[in-house]
């Protein structure tokens, strides 16, 4: 699957309302995403995560690019109990050209 991170970037204006990334990106409605390629799971300190996040990361989980696109795919059906309203991208190739984009932001 052919990935393009611009089109990511345009596709990430449906997650900007809730999310940034990027220089001094800050976490808003939802944490912020530098280095979430990687990152585990509910790892933001000043965020305030649902129990079905935390759980998740208690279980261990981190995001590698599998569990991301499961998760933008079907946030509630990848994370119960989770508070991200987000329906859910529809489209592979939109799931993977977003990740592509986001894989740009490393931590911070
Ligand atoms: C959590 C990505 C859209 C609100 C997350 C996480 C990721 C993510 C990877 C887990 C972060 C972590 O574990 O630290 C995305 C992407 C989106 C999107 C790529 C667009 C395609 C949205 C939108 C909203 C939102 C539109 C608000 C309406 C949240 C919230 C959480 C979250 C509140 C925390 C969930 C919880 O604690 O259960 N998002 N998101 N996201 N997102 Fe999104």
């Amino acid at each position: 699957l052919a990935q393009d991170a611009a089109n990511g970037e345009t596709i990430f204006k449906r997650c900007a309302g809730c999310h940034t990334v990027g220089p001094n990106a800050q976490s808003r409605v939802g944490p912020h995403l530098n280095g979430i390629v990687e990152r585990p799971a509910a790892a933001i300190e000043d965020f305030r995560y649902s129990r079905g996040m935390k759980k998740a990361a208690d279980d261990g989980l981190v995001w590698t690019r599998d569990d991301l696109a499961e998760y933008l795919a079907a946030p509630r059906k990848k994370i119960k109990g989770t508070r991200m309203a987000f329906a859910g991208l529809r489209k592979e190739s939109e799931i993977a050209d977003i990740i592509a984009y986001l894989d740009r932001f490393g931590p911070d």
